[in-house]
């Protein structure tokens, strides 16, 4: 995810079992062309990040073949997925959710990035662009080569309104042979069990949810009834190691610049602690978390009752913001 899925939060997903994470999307040509460290920070691994995959971004078939190549190369990753979902860009013949509108475009696209690379290639996919033409866009992928699926179930004009279609996406899983993975409104475990076994999917992607809450990868992972999440100091302890992590991953000790992107997620550690959130989205420093999570840090009285998802996210901005 644009904006969250960065290593520090990673590691926290993969430490709580995600079987897998995925990078940021990356463009494809500012990671060939740029000489720009955002470019590196938005696919370097956290030292011994294992799982991890790349995801790339664009429409040109050398341009990605060479990304490929680059990532493959710095990056270290599992396997490189191409982005077919992003709603934002709205120009014909550019990538993410515009390749929905030229099919073709995206498997002469995949074929180069196999071309590049011995590691399995996947795709990501919304349903469509304004209507569902996922079978038909899944099946050509498959022909192409890759090597899995990952649908979310809406079209790019939904962006992030209504529901997810998963019967849609089970019609996807039954008409191709690669795997296919599910996305769109996991926020619990139960619906995650639910959506899988419906659907008939491989497994389930889990996006918003997971932020603030990497331990509905645990429960996933040890298959255990875990509708709270953990009490509020093993909450406030993650969030203040959210932020740790960061400042060391960007490498910057005032931690002026990096703690910025965490400002969004740290409230969501503590969707029930409401009256920290005006601070949490000020905070500059470790210590400055620090000091706002002192009284869940050392001396907790629960606030009772279990915790909630928060708001919605105002996703697509997020989304637009760093990828115009
Ligand atoms: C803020 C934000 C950023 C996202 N960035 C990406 C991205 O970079 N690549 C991608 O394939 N999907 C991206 N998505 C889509 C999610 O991967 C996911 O398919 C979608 O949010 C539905 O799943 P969820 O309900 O579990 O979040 C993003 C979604 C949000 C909300």
């Amino acid at each position: 995810m644009a904006g969250y899925s960065d290593a520090p939060m990673r590691q926290l997903a993969a430490e709580q079992g995600a079987l897998w994470t995925v990078s940021e999307m990356i463009s494809a040509r500012g990671l060939v062309l740029g000489g720009d460290s955002e470019k590196l920070n938005l696919g370097r691994p956290y030292a011994g990040e294992r799982e991890r995959v790349v995801q790339l971004f664009g429409a040109e078939p050398e341009l990605l073949a060479a990304a490929v190549a680059r990532a493959e190369a710095w990056f270290a990753p599992a396997a490189i997925d191409l982005n077919m979902g992003c709603p934002v860009p709205k120009i014909r013949g550019k990538g993410g959710a515009c390749l929905l509108q030229t099919p073709e475009v995206a498997y002469t696209l995949i074929q180069a990035m196999r071309g590049a690379t011995l590691l399995d290639v996947s795709a990501k996919i919304r349903l469509g662009w304004d209507e569902n033409r996922s079978v038909e866009v899944a099946q050509g992928l498959a022909a192409a080569g890759v090597s899995l699926i990952t649908v979310h179930g809406r079209t790019s004009r939904q962006r992030y309104t209504g529901e997810a279609d998963w019967d849609a996406i089970a019609r996807v899983a039954a008409s191709v042979d690669v795997p296919v993975v599910g996305s769109g409104d996991i926020l619990d475990v139960d619906t995650a069990r639910q959506r899988q076994r419906k659907s008939g999917v491989a497994t389930v992607m889990i996006g918003r949810g997971s932020v603030g809450n990497p331990w509905i990868f645990r429960a996933l992972a040890d298959s255990v009834d875990l509708e709270a999440r953990p009490d509020a100091q093993t909450r406030a302890r993650t969030a203040l190691r959210h932020a740790e992590l960061q400042t060391q991953f960007y490498n910057d000790d005032t931690g002026r610049l990096t703690l910025r992107p965490l400002r969004k997620v740290l409230p969501r550690y503590l969707p029930d602690y409401p009256e920290l959130h005006a601070e949490l989205v000020q905070v500059v420093t470790v210590a400055d978390v620090e000091r706002v999570l002192a009284p869940l840090l050392h001396d907790f009285t629960p606030n009772g009752g279990d915790s909630q998802q928060g708001a919605p996210f105002a996703a697509a901005t997020e989304y637009a913001v760093r990828y115009p």
